[in-house]
């Protein structure tokens, strides 16, 4: 059974959909117009057949030769005209009202903090950015126009009926309200099948996207059959919810018309009744006929329609879900044009939303502004992690993080991350041209983006592509290397030229002899700004100023090399185990 908060939800839900029917209402008004001309053409039918068939066989008038061909031609000029400046004028408004979702889902997703992204598959995100607009914008435009056309189809067929023949008013009343009553019970399966459907077709998009994201693994791994059967799962599934959607959709055809024609009967009972005692003429006879007749499709249409009302509803919530995620707490107002770079953790603690156990600990550093500090630690220990709060991808759950000795909470997030530049982990390339990756949306001269290009040895590899800089890397970069994009990421670092810079393995992929240069580069970039350097190969970061060990979110030791080596702790060992020495 539907509770009442759900009824109160779709019904919320709804008018705020309506919502964005505003400042289309001029071509809505028109839509709506069309709707009306095309009902009023449809409707017209059955109110002209009396005058004509009375004319034609009991007057015998000869000029009926001429007008009742040229009134259905008019008619239907009517209807045909109704009909496409309905179908034109909804489409415009329903595509603006798709564009002006897409826009808002699209500008939450930009928004919304890292810990959404943890927590959510993108293929979902993108079938409701996609699949789920044009759902909700069918629903406002084409659902709402085919109630008022259909409505008011059969409500002039129903004053036809009427006026031909009052006694029909009794029979009227007593099908409405049941007709009505079916209605309902229908839209309430039909709400439960859609939510379905929907969830189905989100499993089918993320076991697709997943695969086609990973081509390379599935093959060396013979996995297709693995990938396959997770993909049958999905398809099987949205099947049996549509089957099921179809099910409820194709008895309440039948089941509805059943009723039709059960009303229809009694019509007919009493109007042949009424013909043979003489009461009413042929043509009074036909119009009913007509009337009736033409009330079936209306009246099938009508509750086809409450299918996709439900299901656009369940597609408008599940935006509303999106967009109404809090953003990026922007809690502070400070701004900065350029830090000087101090940072410092104060007995930080985080765990992920995700995982009830610490991934750090009561972790105190002071970083002085200029300086290089390197992080090493085994996989696991925390070191992307502790580099994740400084730009505030998560918030803390103890403690504080200082740039220049101000709360990184108390600074415009804009500005914060204004002071820095990260070269992660993963490398991310966008599917534009090697120079548009560099620059990624900043208005940097030519010069200076040649100038980053040469610093990380772009030039190097790009200078060989016939269209050097301007060659495109393909979606995520695959048409190159993983040093090559490496170095591009770097290069965008560089480009970036922020106070703080955050190497996050960032030579990793590069061969010796690259790294070496690279390293070099870094060096020199290095010099007036504060870096946080990630390494696992301990020969980049024997200059850092500072090397801090890390061991299951803990600090475990921290000095200059010469300071641990002499030490004899963690960090030695693991030196001693690297140079085998
Ligand atoms: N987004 C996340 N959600 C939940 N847990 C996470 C997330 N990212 C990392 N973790 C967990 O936090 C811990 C620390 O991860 P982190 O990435 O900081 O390690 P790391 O020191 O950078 O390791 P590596 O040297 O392999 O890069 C790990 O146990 C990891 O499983
Ligand atoms: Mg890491």
């Amino acid at each position: 059974m539907e509770s009442s908060s759900e009824k109160q939800n779709a019904r919320d839900s709804w008018l705020r959909l309506l919502r964005y029917l505003h400042g289309n209402q001029l071509h809505f008004a028109i839509g709506v117009l069309g709707a009306l001309i095309f009902a009023a053409a449809n409707a017209s039918v059955a109110w002209l057949m009396k005058p004509f068939m009375d004319k034609t066989f009991q007057s015998k008038d000869a000029a009926m030769m001429w007008w009742v061909p040229a009134g259905l031609i008019v008619l239907f000029i009517a209807r045909g005209a109704g009909d496409f400046v309905q179908t034109y004028y909804m489409g415009h408004v329903g595509r603006r009202v798709i564009k002006q979702l897409r826009g808002q889902l699209f500008e939450r997703l930009l928004l919304l903090p890292i810990s959404y992204f943890d927590r959510n598959a993108s293929a979902i995100m993108l079938s409701r950015l996609i699949y789920n607009t044009e759902q909700v914008a069918t629903v406002m435009t084409d659902s709402i126009t085919t109630v008022i056309r259909e409505s008011l189809t059969i409500l002039a067929l129903v004053c036809a009926l009427f006026y031909y023949n009052w006694k029909l008013t009794a029979v009227v009343f007593i099908v409405g309200p049941l007709i009505a009553w079916l209605i309902t019970i229908v839209n309430r399966l039909f709400r439960r099948y859609s939510r379905r459907i929907q969830d189905s077709v989100v499993d089918v998009t993320r076991v697709a996207k997943e695969a086609l994201d990973a081509p390379r693994i599935i093959k060396v791994f013979n996995a297709q059959d693995y990938e396959r059967a997770q993909f049958e799962v999905a398809n099987e599934y949205n099947r049996r919810s549509s089957m099921k959607l179809l099910r409820t959709r194709g008895l309440a055809n039948p089941v509805v018309q059943f009723i039709a024609v059960c009303f229809a009967s009694v019509i007919l009972y009493m109007s042949i009744g009424q013909a043979i005692r003489g009461e009413i003429t042929a043509g009074t006879f036909f119009s009913f006929i007509a009337a009736l007749l033409g009330i079936m499709q209306p009246l099938r249409n009508l509750t086809n329609i409450s299918g996709s009302f439900q299901q656009g509803i369940a597609a408008g919530q599940s935006l509303f879900e999106i967009l109404d995620e809090p953003i990026e707490p922007t809690t502070g107002t400070r701004t900065t044009t350029r830090a000087r770079g101090e940072v410092e953790y104060r007995e930080v603690s985080f765990f992920y939303q995700t995982r009830d156990k610490a991934v750090l600990n009561n972790i105190s550093l002071h970083i002085k502004p200029g300086s290089t500090v390197a992080f090493v630690g085994k996989t696991g220990s925390g070191k992307t992690t502790l580099m994740n709060l400084l730009p505030r991808f998560y918030e803390l759950t103890q403690g504080a993080v200082m740039i220049d000795g101000h709360d990184i909470r108390d600074y415009d997030l804009r500005s914060l991350r204004e002071q820095i530049a990260l070269v992660s982990q993963d490398v991310v390339l966008f599917d534009d041209s090697i120079r548009n990756n560099i620059a990624f949306g900043k208005s940097a001269s030519t010069e200076a983006i040649e100038r980053a290009a040469k610093a990380a040895h772009v030039m190097e590899f790009a200078s060989q592509l016939p269209q050097g800089l301007e060659t495109t890397v393909g979606e995520r970069g695959v048409l190159l290397s993983g040093g090559q994009k490496q170095r591009i990421s770097i290069a965008r670092a560089l480009l970036k030229d922020a106070p703080i810079l955050i190497l996050d393995e960032a030579t990793s992929a590069l061969d010796t002899e690259s790294e070496r240069v690279i390293q070099a580069a870094l060096e020199d970039l290095m010099k007036n700004r504060t870096t946080l350097v990630i390494a696992h190969r301990l020969s980049t970061i024997e200059k850092a100023n500072l090397i801090v060990v890390m061991d299951s979110g803990r600090i475990l030791e921290q000095g200059t090399h010469t300071e641990l080596i002499a030490a004899n702790g963690a960090y030695a060992a693991l030196h001693r185990m690297q140079f085998n020495v």
